[in-house]
């Protein structure tokens, strides 16, 4: 808490949907910590966020892949935040990371590792004030393995699995973790793919899904509820059935 105004940090600041939440959580009343790969490309949505809001905004610079981790930014951070969202990810090029584990390694590290070993750091500081909320941008992908992106699935499958196991040692802590299963969005992620409309949900979406999920102290939430039942059918076609379907 910064003078009475909650402090909020996102990371994966310049991702389409973390600029949405970024401006969705200023709306909101909270004060901003921005973390970026290159933070100089966070001035302009620094700007604009003071202008609309008039609410404080700081950058900070992380890369996931650095040595560290990143956790680095942990040390920059005054004060500690109420509530950090980690929207960090890579989907990679499925058929190149199955022939090159350089390129498999790059899509487990930004989506898996760099993202546990952040909120895991941020887990410890928050457990040990007593308070604070986590949220993780995960993915349906981590539902089930399918052949058109495993990499990126099973990474998200080990994200998904660290926030729950998080979220379940530090129930009686007073810290919060909020897992976020946004479906497909419209971003340059996925720029370019042919996304069905009713399936798909714009970042401003994902935006307001987070913060609702952030008041309500949620567990797990899919931005579209319809994407709960489809993985829930996704999920129970036996392996030996789902091997042979090639649309999975
Ligand atoms: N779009 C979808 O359909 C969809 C669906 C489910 C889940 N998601 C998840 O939502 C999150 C945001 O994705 P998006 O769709 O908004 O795509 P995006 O714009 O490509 O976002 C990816 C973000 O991750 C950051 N990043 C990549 N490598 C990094 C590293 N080594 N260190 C620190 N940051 C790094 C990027 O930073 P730079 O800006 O510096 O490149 C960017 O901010 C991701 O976790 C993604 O997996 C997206």
């Amino acid at each position: 808490m910064n003078g009475g105004v909650e402090t909020a940090l996102v990371i994966g600041a310049m991702s389409d949907i973390g600029r949405a939440v970024a401006h969705a959580l200023a709306e909101d009343g909270y004060a901003l910590q921005l973390a970026a790969r290159d933070p100089a490309r966070l001035e302009r949505e620094t700007r604009d966020i003071r202008v609309r809001t008039g609410g404080a905004v700081t950058v900070h610079r992380c890369d996931v892949l650095d040595e560290d981790g990143g956790v680095s930014l942990l040390d920059t951070l005054d004060p500690l935040p109420d509530v950090a969202v980690c929207v960090v990810g890579l989907l990679g090029d499925q058929a190149e990371s199955q022939q090159n584990p350089d390129a498999a390694e790059r899509v487990i590290r930004t989506n898996y590792i760099g993202p546990a070993l952040l909120m895991g750091s941020l887990a410890e500081r928050f457990e040990q004030r007593g308070s604070g909320v986590l949220v993780g941008i995960s993915s349906v992908a981590g539902d089930r393995g399918r052949a058109a992106n495993y990499v990126y699935g099973s990474a998200k499958a080990g994200f998904t699995a660290f926030l729950s196991g998080l979220r379940n040692r530090l129930a009686t802590s007073g810290v919060h973790v909020v897992t976020v299963k946004p479906g497909f969005v419209r971003t340059r992620m996925t720029d370019g793919m042919d996304l069905p409309s009713w399936l798909t949900a714009e970042p401003e979406e994902v935006a307001a899904a987070v913060v609702k999920a952030i008041r309500r102290r949620r567990d797990v939430i899919y931005v579209r509820g319809i994407w709960r039942l489809i993985m829930l059918i996704i999920r129970a076609v036996p392996e030996r059935m789902f091997k042979w379907i090639k649309w999975a």
